[in-house]
Formats: C-alpha cells, sequence, structure tokens
C-alpha cells in the first residue's frame, strides 16, 4: 500500500489543489454579512465566466443531484411533456426525476455507449408536444458525450421550449458555450472539471427560464429557485451556505481563470488523446462508440477474462492510483477513468503505468 496521498483518477469526485484545500481553513464568516456579500458578489462573476454566461448564476449547497432535481423542480408541472434521451444511468435518473415532479418524460432511447443527435431531439420534439428538452451532456456512466447541442439549442428556440443541460461531469473540460448554445438551464457539480471539493452544485437561469418558473408552483422547498433569487438580490442565500466549499470553489474558480478557459478544455482534450491513444496501444477496447467519445470520461470494456474489480484493486494498492469501475448493469464490465480537473501528462503517465502493471500482474500480456 502505497503511503500518503492517492492519485483520485476517478469521474468525479477528483484531485484538489493544495490551494483550494487551504482556501477551507479560513475562518468562518457571518453569510449574512459584509464578507460574505463580497464573495458572492466575486464567485458569481468567476461562475459567469466559467459558464460562459450573462443569465442568472445561483451555487446551491448539494450535490450536482440537487441541482438537477432544482432545475426539474421549479419548471415542471404536472402533466408537463419533455422530451429525454436516455443513453446511460444519468440519463435514466434525469428521466426518473421529471416522473418524481409529475412530469411526462418522453423518453428517446439511445444504445448505451452513444448519444443522441439533434435529428432524433428534433423528431421528438415534433411529434410530440413538450415544454422542455433535457439532455445529459456528458453520460458520465459510458464515456460518451452528446454532440451538436448548439443545433438542439436551436431547435428549443425554434419551438420555443426550454433547453435544460445536466453539465456536471463536463463543465469546464469541453466546449460549453451556454448563451450561445441557447441553454436556459445549465448545472455542473464543484467536484468535477473544476477540481473542487464535493458537495457544491451551480445552476444558471435564463431570462426565458424564469417566465416559466414564476408560473410554476415549485413543488421543492429547499431548491425554489423563486426564493433563491429573492435572497440573491441581496448576496445571500435563502439557508446556510457551506462555507469552507464556497471558498474553496472561489479558490478553484481563480486558478481557471488564472489558466483560462479554453486552455483548460484543449489540456482535458490533449489528455483524452493521450489516454485513448495508450488503451488502444494496449489493445483494450473502449465502451463508447467512436463518435461520442468523451474528454472527460475514459471508458474501457474489462478485457476477456480480468475483473475491472481485480485490475482496481492492484492500481489502488500498489500504485494509489483509483479509479471507478461499471454503473448500474455496466457494473463489472467496465472500469473508467476520470480526465478531469487537475489532470495533466504526468497523471496519464501514471494512470496508465498503473494499469499496464495492473494487467501485466493479472496475466493479460501472456
Ligand atoms: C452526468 C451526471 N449527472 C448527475 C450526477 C450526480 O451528481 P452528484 O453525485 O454530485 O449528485 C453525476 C455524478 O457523477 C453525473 O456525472
Amino acid at each position: 500500500m502505497v503511503e500518503g496521498k492517492q492519485l483520485i483518477m476517478l469521474p468525479g469526485p477528483t484531485n484538489v489543489p493544495d490551494r483550494v484545500i487551504n482556501a477551507m481553513t479560513r475562518p468562518i464568516i457571518n453569510h449574512r454579512g459584509p464578507e460574505f456579500r463580497e464573495l458572492y458578489d466575486n464567485l458569481l462573476e468567476k461562475l459567469k465566466y466559467a459558464f460562459q454566461t450573462e443569465n442568472d448564476v445561483f451555487v446551491l449547497t448539494s450535490s450536482g443531484t440537487g441541482a438537477v432535481e432544482c432545475a426539474i423542480g421549479n419548471i415542471v408541472s404536472p402533466g408537463d411533456k419533455i422530451a429525454v434521451p436516455v443513453n446511460g444511468v444519468f440519463s435514466q435518473r434525469l428521466k426518473e426525476k421529471i416522473e418524481v415532479f409529475g412530469g411526462v418524460p418522453i423518453e428517446i432511447p439511445i444504445e448505451w455507449g452513444k448519444a443522441a443527435s439533434p435529428e432524433q431531439i428534433a423528431g421528438a420534439v415534433a411529434e410530440q408536444e413538450v415544454k422542455a428538452i433535457a439532455v445529459v451532456y456528458n453520460e458520465t456512466s459510458t464515456g460518451a458525450t452528446m454532440r451538436g447541442l448548439d443545433e438542439v439549442g436551436k431547435i428549443a428556440a425554434e419551438h420555443d421550449l426550454l433547453f435544460i443541460v445536466d453539465a456536471i461531469s463536463i463543465l469546464g473540460g469541453d466546449e460549453l458555450p451556454v448563451d450561445r448554445w441557447n441553454i436556459d438551464i445549465c448545472i455542473t457539480g464543484s467536484q468535477k472539471c473544476l477540481a473542487c471539493p464535493p458537495g457544491l452544485s451551480m445552476i444558471s437561469v435564463s431570462d426565458r427560464a424564469w417566465e416559466v418558473i414564476e408560473r410554476t408552483k415549485s413543488r421543492t422547498y429547499y431548491f425554489n429557485l423563486l426564493k433563491i433569487r429573492e435572497f440573491h438580490e441581496r448576496k445571500e442565500t435563502p439557508f446556510t451556505p457551506a462555507l469552507p466549499l464556497w471558498f474553496a470553489l472561489d479558490e478553484a474558480l481563480s486558478m481557471l481563470m488564472e489558466e483560462g478557459l479554453e486552455a483548460r478544455i484543449k489540456r482535458h482534450e490533449r489528455c483524452a488523446r493521450a489516454f485513448y491513444g495508450a488503451i488502444k496501444e494496449l489493445g483494450l477496447e473502449l465502451f463508447a462508440d467512436e463518435r461520442w467519445l468523451s474528454n472527460t470520461v475514459i471508458a474501457v470494456k474489462n478485457p476477456q477474462g480480468i475483473a475491472d474489480k481485480d485490475i482496481r484493486a492492484i492500481m489502488r494498492e500498489k500504485y494509489g492510483v483509483v479509479i471507478a469501475g461499471g454503473m448500474g448493469k455496466l457494473k463489472g464490465a467496465m472500469f473508467r477513468i476520470g480526465n478531469m480537473g487537475v489532470v495533466s501528462e504526468r497523471e496519464v503517465a501514471a494512470t496508465m503505468s498503473a494499469l499496464r502493471g495492473a494487467l501485466s500482474e493479472l496475466g493479460y500480456f501472456k
């Protein structure tokens, strides 16, 4: 067992730089006082940069699921139809959330490992009278990224529908100009490409979305966006914010701004290419279809006769490198490497070296 820090190559949470961890040791401030208002202003400005938006952006004290629930719970009235492509665990959960709030998901079933095309979404929208299109941009359970979101944004605008995007495992790691792509509600989490600890989620809300929210009786108390907006006017949150995490997020976003969003996206692309190249060289098979390969989640099928739990155990125990297994029906069929946050060539090399070592020990190269 290696001593010290493990290299966390999970598809979230990810490694957190010391600067961000240290930010959490700042003394606690009054969350209804001037120091918090200053933090609130600064943090939200940085978030708008990360989201590439002029829309309102809010920070919620909850993991990513809370922000998805917030989005759905504030726009869905019973009986509302929402088009939702389902191609993995997280899009399945998105569909279930629509049902929880009395909505009717118009499911676009997609083979896992692939992603919906704008044409498939246009087809679903033409057949049914839907109120919104809700998509998972990057299906973390399969390593498939939906492409053509700009086109989907146009379809949504043409039909006067809301466009909701779960970008939890991708914002900061791939293209996502929220305003240019006409995204009404965009959601992300702190623990992925922003390289912050888990525990916060962020959500952007467009003017078009506000019109719907104002007409919808919110069915959630904690995530009531009208209440959140009311407190936002005075730079506060309705309920007690997780202050140390806010300090951390502020620092993590400063690091993002120092690097530059474009440079960060390029770095993710570069490391993803290095991962995919090295994995193919080993003769391993990727789970996702080539057309939709994710830059942030590298999903690899288990080699014949070798269990991912054994690969992962050796990587963790001998090399201190932590990767994930499959989820849902893919449990036991694959392993997933997170290519997120502070990842660089160093982490790619360390992860691949650990993977090669584990495979060798398990007889893969015989
Ligand atoms: C695409 C996607 N949606 C939703 C979630 C749920 O986020 P959380 O676990 O932070 O609640 C995740 C988490 O991995 C995710 O990757």
